[in-house]
């Protein structure tokens, strides 16, 4: 019964142009700090929020543009889940940032300090989100509320799918609750953590009202842990139009797909057939390995009302066929000088995951963590990732570059994953290979599974590019 609600649009507390090359740049500023959110009827949940809300506000900007994002750590000293340390650390999930604003999780910034991300926005549309990723911190500061999504336009895609109104962000996420309000927090082992509350846009199970016509769904999910399979009550079909960086090659109808945590999926749902007063849920099947619980088979509804048809700009009232892909699709392996292997795996002694033995522990001479690869600037490798890790699935990602997935298990990939991705759902006992072109910065990045709890202990390496080895 609760409506749907948007995260606020975030302005930039100032605007400018950079004198080197003329482009226009846009500084936001947003303060990280505890806060209130009403979310169950009648209580509060403590949070900690970007701005004091949750999901962040939403920041959108046109490609050429530049973002200066100024991050304040006004943060307890104490974290209000398990009375850890607040330090944090923003990557902008989905930028080809410099590696000094990707949000490297041993760049941290303590509470009371600020660090500026300068963002240049030169990638082709798509559904970026920014989330804490500070070490050992990622799934606490993410699941008390460190996420919000970041909007990247073009002119293509401004011409191709639904604007404005009809292009609707929703940021799925699970959470338990203690009696009070408050948010649970229980890992198990550090193997995840799986709530029995469906949140959409930080509400439980919302209701959104439509008019009888195409919507874009922009969607995110932020879950630390668990993995989705959306689907329409009606058994009609979503159209995935895009994937992580951002339009497919062509759209693809799906009944279902599998959606892990940090995956975005561009979505069209066509509400022109349906009844005006008709209500189309939108709803979960089970992925293997999720603890489900009696509700969590829902996401949300869509009331439709009885608009005309035609509302809005009927440019945008159709469904797509082809759309452009981005440059990772029109690789090919034959481009390919290396292949790389890593092995998803469950250490027998800590029960913790690794990617092959790797993890974030490891630390060379130097003092620095380990690099696992280290692709030449402008190389293209095939990256094949086998999960052998037992009963487990493991969202991989890979930061600054968007991947083509080749195959998974020998056969084609799914259709819904048939665009540019950032993030590769490694299902149990599944071996993947991506294509990749490396670029267009050097430095060292990381790779690590995105269920958070994994992440954090610590399934996570960090490859270079256009470096030499460590
Ligand atoms: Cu969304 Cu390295 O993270
Ligand atoms: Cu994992």
């Amino acid at each position: 019964r609760t409506p749907l609600v948007l995260a606020p649009l975030l302005s930039p507390t100032s605007s400018g142009i950079d004198p080197l090359d003329g482009a226009p740049v846009n500084y936001y500023t947003v303060t990280e700090v505890a806060a209130s959110a009403a979310i169950l009827p009648r209580l509060k949940t403590p949070i900690l929020g970007y701005n004091g809300v949750f999901p962040g506000p939403t920041i959108s900007v046109d490609q050429g543009s530049k973002t200066v994002l100024r991050m304040r750590n006004q943060l307890p000293a104490i974290h209000p889940l398990d009375g850890g340390t607040t330090m944090t650390s923003t990557h902008l999930h989905g930028s080809a940032s410099l590696p000094q604003y990707d949000g490297y999780a041993s760049d941290v910034t303590p509470n009371g300090f600020y660090k500026d991300y300068k963002y240049t926005n030169f990638q082709p549309a798509r559904t970026l989100w920014y989330h804490d990723h500070a070490v050992h911190r990622t799934a606490q500061n993410a699941y008390s509320g460190l996420a919000g999504q970041y909007h990247l336009h073009d002119p293509l895609e401004r011409a191709l799918l639904p604007q404005g109104e009809y292009d609707v962000p929703l940021t799925i996420t699970d959470a338990m609750f203690a009696v009070d309000g408050s948010l649970g927090y229980a890992d198990n082992d550090h193997s995840g953590l799986w709530g029995d509350v469906i949140l959409v846009n930080g509400k439980p199970w919302p209701v959104m009202k439509v008019q009888k016509r195409v919507y874009r769904f922009r969607i995110l999910n932020a879950s630390i842990s668990r993995s989705l399979r959306p689907t329409l009550s009606t058994g009609d079909p979503l159209v995935i139009v895009g994937t992580d960086g951002g339009l497919m090659p062509r759209s693809q109808s799906v009944v279902t797909y599998r959606h892990a945590g940090a995956e975005r999926y561009e979505v069209l749902i066509d509400f022109r057939k349906y009844a005006t007063g008709q209500r189309i849920e939108l709803r979960n099947l089970s992925n293997k390995n999720n603890v489900d619980y009696d509700f969590t088979n829902k996401i949300m509804a869509f009331d439709v009302v009885g608009d005309p048809v035609n509302t809005g700009d009927p440019t945008w009232n159709t469904i797509p066929g082809t759309l452009v892909g981005s440059e990772p699709m029109s690789l090919t392996a034959a481009q390919s000088t290396k292949t790389r292997r890593f092995r998803l795996k469950r250490n027998d002694l800590t029960n913790l995951f690794t990617i092959d033995d790797g993890s974030w522990q490891d630390v060379v001479a130097s003092g620095f963590v380990k690099v696992v690869a280290n692709p030449a600037l402008g190389a293209t490798e095939i990256w094949e990732f086998e999960n052998s890790s037992g009963g487990w699935f493991h969202p991989i990602h890979i930061h600054l570059i968007d991947f083509q997935i080749l195959s998974r298990n020998g056969r084609a990939p799914f259709p819904a994953e048939l665009g540019p991705k950032d993030v590769v759902y490694v299902g149990e006992g599944e071996t993947v290979r991506l294509l990749m072109k490396f670029g267009p910065h050097r430095g060292k990045y990381m790779i690590h599974c995105h269920n958070l709890p994994h992440e954090d202990h610590d399934m996570m390496v960090q490859f270079s590019v256009g470096l030499d080895p460590n």
